[in-house]
């Protein structure tokens, strides 16, 4: 048996702030996702699979901009399925929640249209089983849609600490520590081509000052906060230090006079 940890963020997953944090990054990323989306031309009745849905926020949208899909959401996390269901139980049965693994996919070969993964391929080792497990459920021809953060995508003026310091020291090197990637974004096109996809792209949501209410920004970043200060911080980058730069950039994002920005790498292919 492996003795990796397939889910080293398990508990960060689980934590209340993770709710938030999801509510504010699909408030922020899916106006522009919406419109990546639809170049897929997806037929109306499209098969829609989620992999590691969360509390089902993208699964929610999803079916409701597309009134005949048919949409599941796979997550591990019991908890998050029960919320997921309970949140979005008006959808009927055209929106359904199950637990599951994405190294290990109950699903069928072949079967989607559209398969997605977001959020989540920065947070777990061995990214290619997990790639391997989206293109096999996906039909030939249909989409493999992967939202892949990149921790030193995000720029700010902050200060006086250096938020360029603080996004290496923090979740660059935390991730290290648990055998994960927090660049994974710029590895995307690179992984998905080795999947076995063909057309692979990469496109950028822009989660900036100008696009997306500063509120909103501004929560994406205090959830973070609040649920990876105490992992991310080390005897030689405490605690304290750690929260005073989240601090500081949570107030430069509301600050009229400053600008921020977030690239979020979303990288797509089709199955052949
Ligand atoms: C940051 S959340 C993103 C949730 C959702 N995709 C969204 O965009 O709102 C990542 C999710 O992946 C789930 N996850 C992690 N490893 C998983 C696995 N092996 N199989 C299924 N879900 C997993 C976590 O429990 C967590 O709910």
């Amino acid at each position: 048996m492996s003795q990796v940890n397939l889910n080293p963020q398990g508990q960060q997953m689980a934590d209340e702030s993770m709710v938030r944090t999801l509510a504010a990054q699909i408030e922020a990323i899916w106006p522009q996702e919406q419109r990546l989306i639809e170049r897929y031309r997806l037929p109306d009745e499209a098969r829609v699979l989620d992999v590691g849905a969360g509390t089902g926020e993208f699964s929610a949208r999803i079916a409701a901009a597309y009134p005949q899909a048919q949409v599941t959401g796979v997550e591990l996390l019991p908890a998050s399925v029960e919320l997921a269901r309970s949140r979005h139980a008006g959808m009927g049965p055209r929106l359904a929640f199950e637990t599951g693994d994405a190294f290990n996919l109950a699903q069928p070969d072949d079967a989607f249209d559209l398969v997605v993964n977001r959020h989540m391929i920065q947070s777990v080792p061995h990214v290619e089983r997990v790639l391997a497990e989206l293109v096999r459920v996906t039909r030939p021809g249909g989409r493999v849609h992967v939202l892949a953060e990149d921790y030193e995508m995000l720029h700010m003026m902050s200060g006086p600490l250096d938020p360029d310091v603080f996004w290496r020291k923090g979740p660059v090197e935390y991730a290290m520590r648990t055998g994960t990637d927090a660049r994974i974004g710029r590895r995307a096109w690179t992984l998905l081509r080795a999947a076995g996809l063909q057309d692979v792209r990469v496109d950028y949501v822009v989660v900036d000052t100008l696009r997306v209410p500063r509120q909103v920004f501004a929560d994406i970043i205090a959830a973070w906060r609040d649920g990876y200060t105490e992992p991310m911080a080390t005897a030689e980058f405490p605690p304290a230090l750690v929260r005073t730069h989240f601090d500081q950039i949570v107030g430069s994002i509301l600050d009229p006079e400053h600008y921020a920005v977030w690239f979020v790498p979303i990288a797509s292919g089709r199955k052949p």
